[in-house]
């Protein structure tokens, strides 16, 4: 039987335009799923993007749109931005789409149904730009008396009903995960750390909210909408077509890899499997959390300006060069910095000087002395590796300005 894949990208917050890190995480899925259809492996590629909840609400309001009009413009965006850097995705799940809203429902009634949900009163700390709850014991204060999230978010004092799932029940069986599928979490440090999270004692968490309404509504009670990372992390089963598992992508599951970035681990390695366990089905196979970009020694941020949308990278270097560039710079798992003099070295030294002109000598040999023989096989296999998928962008096989970057 044909081993099957299954590989996903987080879907992105479309509070914002998409840039290089997103490009980042997207890449580096699309090579592995690209690697496993070589191999002859049944691959399905998921990307898209996370549409609800305050911050994107936030983000409509602040740009005067209503928030259905404003997420579909950032989603096409986002979905341009894939096509754009040739992510061979196989499907595009928006978590405004019906059949995410049906999967994500779903999902809550099988967990509420094995007696993992109860109502209460959230009270506590919570950070907008993270979305995310954090204990008294987590924050730090900043320089001007805020208190702010271990990611140097700020947070503000939340206090309203709030249904909660059982996280602390789960504690167990999350450690027991962790020991026994030691490549369940990877890079090491990212398991390390997960691990001493929750030996330190999970709290029960809030997964409800009644103070916006920009969300997917609690099966039974319309009064709250659900906590967006309970709604976004269903989409790797919604995408399946869950609650159906009989259709025919049911048997992609569980999926044998979800890449994250590394801001994002807790909330796959301990919320995600403590769901799924709770709802009684499988968890994924592998997760693992991708390094963080910096751009010129500084961390991206509208305010500072230096965000970097990755189209214009590629229409400055072309995108094979960007491709490899950001692949190559750093052992993956690792941070970087992404600087043009790194971009055009990088590609001027290994993609050209070194790898360009192994195969320009090898192949023009090959090309006088063997009458061409291998390079007809290899030109073969090219285009059935590269072409033979119905993308609308490959990559070219060679840099587009060979030898012509500055
Ligand atoms: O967290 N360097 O969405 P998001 C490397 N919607 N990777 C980066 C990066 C950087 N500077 N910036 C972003 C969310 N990324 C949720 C996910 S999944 C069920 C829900 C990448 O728009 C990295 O993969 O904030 C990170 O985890 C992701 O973008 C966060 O995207
Ligand atoms: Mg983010």
């Amino acid at each position: 039987m044909t081993r099957r894949f299954y590989v996903t990208t987080p879907i992105y917050y479309v509070n914002g335009a998409p840039h290089i890190g997103h490009a980042y995480t997207s890449i580096a899925a699309d090579v592995m799923a690209r690697f496993h259809r070589l191999a002859g492996h049944d691959v399905f590629f998921l990307t898209g993007t996370d549409e609800h909840g305050q911050k994107v609400e936030q983000a409509a309001q602040a740009a005067g749109v209503e928030p259905q009009a404003f997420v579909d413009r950032i989603a096409a965006d986002f979905r341009d931005m894939a096509d754009s850097m040739a992510i061979s995705y196989d499907d595009f799940i928006r978590t405004t789409e019906p059949r995410h809203v049906t999967g994500a429902q779903a999902l809550w009634e099988r967990v509420a149904q094995n007696d993992a949900i109860y109502l209460g009163a959230y009270e506590g700390w919570y950070a907008l730009r993270d979305e995310c709850f954090y204990g008294e014991d987590e924050l730090t204060t900043g320089p001007d008396g805020q208190k702010l999230a271990p990611t140097g978010a700020p947070v503000e004092w939340v206090k309203e009903p709030s249904y909660f799932f059982r996280l602390s029940a789960f504690q167990d069986r999350l450690l027991e995960l962790y020991e026994q599928c030691p490549e369940f979490l990877g890079p090491h440090g990212a398991r390390n750390e997960i691990i001493s999270f929750v030996r330190q004692g999970l709290r029960d968490l809030s997964i409800s909210r009644t103070s916006f309404k920009w969300g997917i509504p609690v099966p039974g009670d319309e009064a709250h909408v659900m906590y967006v990372w309970f709604d976004a992390l269903a989409n790797y089963l919604s995408a399946l077509g869950f609650p159906d598992m009989d259709g025919a992508r049911a048997a992609y599951w569980p999926a044998d890899l979800h890449l994250v970035g590394k801001d994002i681990a807790r909330f796959h390695a301990v919320y995600w499997p403590a769901f799924l366990m709770a709802a009684g089905i499988d968890v994924p196979s592998r997760i693992f959390a991708n390094g963080w970009w910096t751009v010129e020694g500084q961390k991206m941020s509208k305010s500072i300006g230096n965000v970097i949308d990755p189209r214009d990278l590629v229409r400055e270097f072309g995108l094979d060069a960007v491709r490899f560039f950001l692949l190559r710079e750093v052992p993956f798992g690792g941070d970087s910095d992404l600087s043009r003099k790194a971009l055009i070295t990088r590609n001027n030294v290994e993609l050209a000087n070194d790898l360009g002109n192994l195969a320009q000598r090898t192949l023009s040999l090959v090309a006088k002395n063997c009458e061409a023989m291998i390079l007809r096989g290899v030109s073969q296999r090219l285009r059935i590796s590269s072409f033979s998928h119905r993308w609308r962008c490959c990559p070219s096989l060679w840099p587009r300005n060979w030898n012509a970057v500055p």
